[in-house]
């Protein structure tokens, strides 16, 4: 039997190369050896605030992107959390167990009650166990994603411990697994990448847009002129080069920067190369799914019918445990 991976995205409607770097690209690497189940994940989508009329789009969007970024909907599960109601009822089962303490530690909760003061919601605080059942309610074990995610899937270890202390052993401990790149910064050179910052590169970005928003992005700041020799360890355009160029690339930038021989815009024309070579065949293999929207609702339909069989045999097991089936 191959080990269940699970996996989840919110529906953005774009994906940036920090969600590639950080999940996606290992969301691909496990397909050959894993049983893969991976969502997107409308549910904790509506936390924060949102058009109700342009959810479905970016539902489909972010669908298009992955099946693109290689999630092969014949060798994976992928399907929308919603479509699969035991996952919010799982959820407030978990919810019952789940110190109120404990979600009130989350940074992420924290963060994102600073940004939405005027609708700190429910929602915002039992987010992780919303998590928590996606993961179990497919016993998953191994779990892709960039480093913002740990701490709530260090909550779900914990999570899983007292239900199976409870109630009897029921799930697995799933195992966090970082990306190849777990925090990649945007281009402010600062802040995570993310798309409510604006900070980021699409993963399907048109080659033109790659250098426009490269060309103004943050270097290091102590580098002022052309003739000043720059710090590259401090440098974000720098640590982007790691993930889309050659080892001989990377030491020349390295070196040509330290020694002042290369400039800023030099060493971004070659990053934005080199990160188009990786963009542009999702970029493309989107586009073809352009105008399929049909097509793409029915793999994303069928995904969630082969999800659902999992999760009504979790929640049969889950009720008698708890005592509400008799
Ligand atoms: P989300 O939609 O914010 O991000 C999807 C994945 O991309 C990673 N990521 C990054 N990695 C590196 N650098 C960045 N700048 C960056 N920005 C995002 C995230 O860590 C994530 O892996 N709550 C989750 C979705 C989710 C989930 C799950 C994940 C719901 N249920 C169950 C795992 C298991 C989220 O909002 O990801």
């Amino acid at each position: 039997m191959k080990k269940r991976v699970f996996s989840g995205i919110q529906p953005t409607g774009i994906i940036h190369i920090g969600n590639y770097l950080g999940a996606i690209k290992r969301w691909v690497d496990l397909i050959e050896e894993y049983d893969c189940i991976y969502s997107i994940v409308d549910y904790h989508a509506i936390t924060v605030s949102y058009d109700p009329k342009e959810l479905p789009i970016r539902i489909i969007e972010s669908a298009k992107i992955l099946m693109a970024a290689g999630v092969d909907p014949d060798r994976v599960i992928l399907f929308v959390q919603s479509s699969v109601s035991e996952h919010t009822e799982l959820e407030w089962i978990l919810n019952t167990i789940t110190p109120v303490g404990d979600l009130e530690r989350m940074t992420q909760y924290k963060d994102k009650r600073q940004q939405n003061v005027e609708n700190i919601n429910t929602g915002l605080l039992t987010y992780p166990v919303l998590m928590a059942s996606d993961i179990l309610l497919y016993k998953a074990e191994v779990i892709p994603v960039g480093e913002d995610q740990k701490q709530h899937l260090e909550l779900t270890r914990e999570i899983v411990r007292k239900f199976n202390r409870r109630f009897g052993n029921t799930f697995p401990e799933p195992q966090t697994l970082l990306g190849v790149a777990p925090r990649i910064k945007g281009l402010d050179g600062n802040a995570k990448m993310s798309k409510s910052l604006n900070n980021y590169i699409a993963l399907i970005e048109e080659k033109e847009d790659i250098w426009n928003k490269l060309r103004i992005a943050v270097t290091d700041p102590a580098r002022k002129r052309r003739n000043d020799p720059g710090n590259p360890e401090v440098c974000n355009i720098y640590s982007l080069h790691k993930y889309f160029s050659s080892e001989e690339e990377i030491e020349k930038v390295n070196k040509g920067c330290r020694n002042a021989e290369i400039g800023c815009v030099e060493c971004k024309k070659i990053l934005a190369e080199n990160m188009d070579r990786v963009i542009a065949p999702i970029r493309e293999k989107k586009k073809s799914f352009d105008g399929k929207e049909n097509l793409v609702r029915e793999i994303l339909y069928s995904g969630a019918e082969q999800a659902r069989k999992i999760a009504v045999q979790t929640m049969e097991e889950v009720r008698e445990k708890i005592g509400v089936k008799f």
